[in-house]
């Protein structure tokens, strides 16, 4: 397998259909919320980053991928939920209405119902983590905390609206609130197939972190140019004065950026005796993504 595209074809039917077999159990006590938590995983998604975990364990060892493939398509499926929760509660953050093409889960079902189905995505795909491969669970669980993801939404809030900014503050809101699940579903990745190698581990963690920005800033430029057809979301960066890349960089700056955080995070695979076709291929795919 060489292509992200065939390694796609090949296991999103089965990400999608544990998505679904997965969910925490409905109660009939509960039935808006119960509607509510389906809704947000049916509304669809790239799915890039259980793509990306299975990818790089695959990339590792193809040996011990195929020998633990449904605990790995599980795990992944712990992963999506927990950015389908970051996803639920950004869009109440950020007053956005349209994600997916769909109505947002807040402005469908309120922003209270929002709340919980995102507390529901985040502990059941806690769970799921933990269930699977504890080691890579913790790896993950402190990329999405604080520091990390959620550090980085505090700072995306803080500096929202204000026109004294930085540069720096920019870069640090970026790398907490996006690269940093990308580093860590880079890493666990790796330790799902039982590599523990500090180098690996480094490396793969500046694969991620350099992936992740490089996704942070295409979803900046995403959000002024991209195509209605195409990228499905409300465009409220410029209502709400976010810290965006394109506050500091042209359009066609910040295309360039894209490009050379791609190319870093391909060199940090360099000299390690990985298969790394299908991870250039997605980092390829991603630099240049429509939605
Ligand atoms: C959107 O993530 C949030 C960012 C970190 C930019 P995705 O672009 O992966 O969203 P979906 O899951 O495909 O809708
Ligand atoms: C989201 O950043 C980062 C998350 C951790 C969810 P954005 O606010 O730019 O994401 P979108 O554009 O709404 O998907
Ligand atoms: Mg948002
Ligand atoms: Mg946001
Ligand atoms: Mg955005």
């Amino acid at each position: 397998m060489k292509e992200f595209e065939e390694f796609r074809e090949k296991f999103l039917p089965d990400i999608s259909k544990r998505i679904l077999e997965l969910l925490p159990s409905s109660s009939k006590y509960t039935p808006v919320f119960n509607r509510a938590l389906s809704y947000s995983l049916k509304t669809g998604g790239k799915r890039i980053r259980p793509l990306l975990f299975l990818a790089v364990a695959y990339s590792v060892s193809a040996k011990k991928f195929k020998s633990r493939l449904n605990s790995l398509i599980d795990f992944s499926v712990g992963i999506e939920y927990i950015h389908n929760y970051s996803l639920v509660h950004d869009d109440i953050m950020d007053g956005d209405e349209i994600r997916r093409g769909k109505p947002t889960v807040f402005k469908k079902f309120g922003p209270d119902v929002a709340i919980l189905v995102g507390d529901a995505l985040l502990t059941r795909g806690m769970e799921i983590l933990y269930d699977n491969f504890p080691y890579s669970a913790k790896v993950i669980l402190q990329s999405v905390g604080v520091p990390g993801m959620i550090s980085g939404q505090a700072g995306d809030i803080h500096y929202s609206g204000k026109v004294k900014t930085s540069e720096n503050a920019m870069w640090w809101i970026h790398l907490n609130k996006t690269a940093s699940f990308f580093a860590g579903i880079s890493v666990a990745g790796i330790l799902a197939c039982s590599v523990f190698d500090e180098k690996f581990r480094k490396k793969f963690f500046d694969f991620g972190l350099n992936l992740g920005l490089a996704f942070q800033v295409r979803d900046d430029l995403l959000d002024r140019i991209g195509k209605k057809e195409k990228y499905k979301k409300s465009r409220t960066d410029l209502k709400n004065r976010k810290l965006t890349t394109l506050r500091f960089y042209t359009i066609e700056e910040a295309g360039k950026i894209v490009e050379k955080l791609t190319q870093n995070a391909l060199n940090s695979l360099k000299n390690l005796p990985v298969k790394g076709e299908i991870l250039k291929s997605l980092l390829k795919k991603l630099s240049i993504r429509e939605m």
